[in-house]
């Protein structure tokens, strides 16, 4: 089978595509990307025999020509603006790519012939939960309230709409927080351990007592695989990590593991509409599908703790700004309209 990737230099599509490699060494492998400033093809060293193509999901004759020309029979759309609080500063980029770019591929895949359309959703698409509130679950009403959230809604809209009226073989995954290696230093666990490190005041929006549910992005690629492998044309499955914190246990975590002082942490202004909770029920990819997780919150973050603690170099180009010119110091100026080969 060739699997096209698309978002595969980000966070969690990194993870998947090293998980892929591994899981499927003889399956043929295409990176599409347009390497946004969230996209670090070093995220990716070391892993060998995939094709990247720098290109970005609205340019329709980029897409289609990338499906053409690796033969691509599946995708796992990952590509996305990503950062609630960007989407508050400038939705603009959110409509463009999560929307409009989901939209095109949707379309250039579906006269490609696709097999299989992945989707890679989140939680937020549901909008947020009181305390005493049951989990989302895949029949909870759509209720976005960031910019993020409703371009993601946006797109999870349009994938249904490609099953219901093209009957396109499309899947949705609805994920929690993740967390893990590789994630941009702008969310909330590798921010707070960078901050924490290089001894940095740690901002908590508000009271700090907003919860998320977190897993970690080995489990959610996981889940992502086994839905791509087994999950049922046209449906949705929530993933979730059943491990709800407030954002103050888990930076009180951290400064705790790093030996730092809870003096770091500075209560700053909240973030304008900021979701309260949410929760997944994740109850149908376990009963139908067979996946549950299998890392515990507090080994995760430990492992996630010592990542960043390693690998230095990769958030070091991230602080510096190096790794927005690893493509063109790689790369040269091959390919960046048509795509390259690597
Ligand atoms: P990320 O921001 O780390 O990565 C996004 C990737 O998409 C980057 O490599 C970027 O260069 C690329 N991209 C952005 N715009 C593009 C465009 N127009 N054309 C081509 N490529 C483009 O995001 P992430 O955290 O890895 O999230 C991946 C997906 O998973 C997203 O769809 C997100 O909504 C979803 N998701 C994320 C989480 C989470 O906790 N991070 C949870 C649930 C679902
Ligand atoms: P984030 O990682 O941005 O994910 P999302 O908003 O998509 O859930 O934020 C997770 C939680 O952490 C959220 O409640 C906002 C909060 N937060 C802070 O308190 N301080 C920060 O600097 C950041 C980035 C997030």
């Amino acid at each position: 089978m060739s699997l096209l990737v698309t978002g595969g230099a980000g966070f969690i599509g990194a993870n998947f595509v090293r998980r892929r490699r591994h899981t499927q060494p003889r399956e043929k492998l295409v990176v599409l990307d347009a390497l946004t400033y969230a996209g670090n093809l070093a995220s990716l060293d070391g892993v060998d025999g995939f094709s990247f193509v720098k290109g970005d999901i609205t340019d329709g004759a980029l897409v289609e020509a990338t499906l053409r020309d690796h033969g691509v029979e599946a995708v796992i759309h990952f590509a996305a603006e990503s950062h609630v609080d960007r989407s508050i500063l400038g939705p603009g980029a959110f409509v463009r790519t999560n929307v409009v770019g989901t939209a095109t591929l949707l379309e250039k895949a579906r006269a490609a012939g696709v097999k299989r359309f992945l989707h890679v959703s989140t939680d937020e698409v549901y909008g947020d939960l009181g305390s005493d509130d049951p989990a989302f679950t895949e029949q909870t009403p759509i209720a976005p309230r960031s910019p993020y959230s409703a371009s993601k809604a946006g797109s999870d809209h349009l994938v249904r709409a490609w099953f219901e009226t093209y009957k396109f073989p499309t899947l949705t995954t609805r994920c929690s927080n993740n967390y893990g290696p590789y994630q941009f230093p702008e969310k909330l666990i590798p921010l707070m351990i960078l901050n924490a490190m290089s001894d940095v005041p740690l901002p908590v929006y508000g009271d700090g007592l907003n919860v998320r549910d977190w897993i970690h992005v080995e489990d959610h690629c996981a889940a992502i695989e086994r839905v791509l492998d087994a999950g049922k044309e046209g449906e949705v499955y929530n993933v979730g990590g059943r491990s709800e914190k407030p954002n103050i246990e888990i930076i009180k975590a951290i400064l705790k593991a790093l030996g730092k002082s809870e003096s770091l942490i500075r209560y700053v202004a909240d973030r304008p509409g900021h979701d309260r909770r949410y929760a997944v029920d994740d109850g149908k990819i376990e009963r139908e599908l067979g996946w549950t997780r299998s890392r515990q919150f507090d080994e995760g973050l430990a492992s996630t703790i010592e990542w960043y603690r390693a690998n230095e170099p990769w958030w070091q180009a991230i602080k510096s700004g190096d790794y927005m010119t690893w493509y063109e110091r790689n790369y040269g100026g091959r390919g960046a309209a048509k795509g390259a080969t690597s």
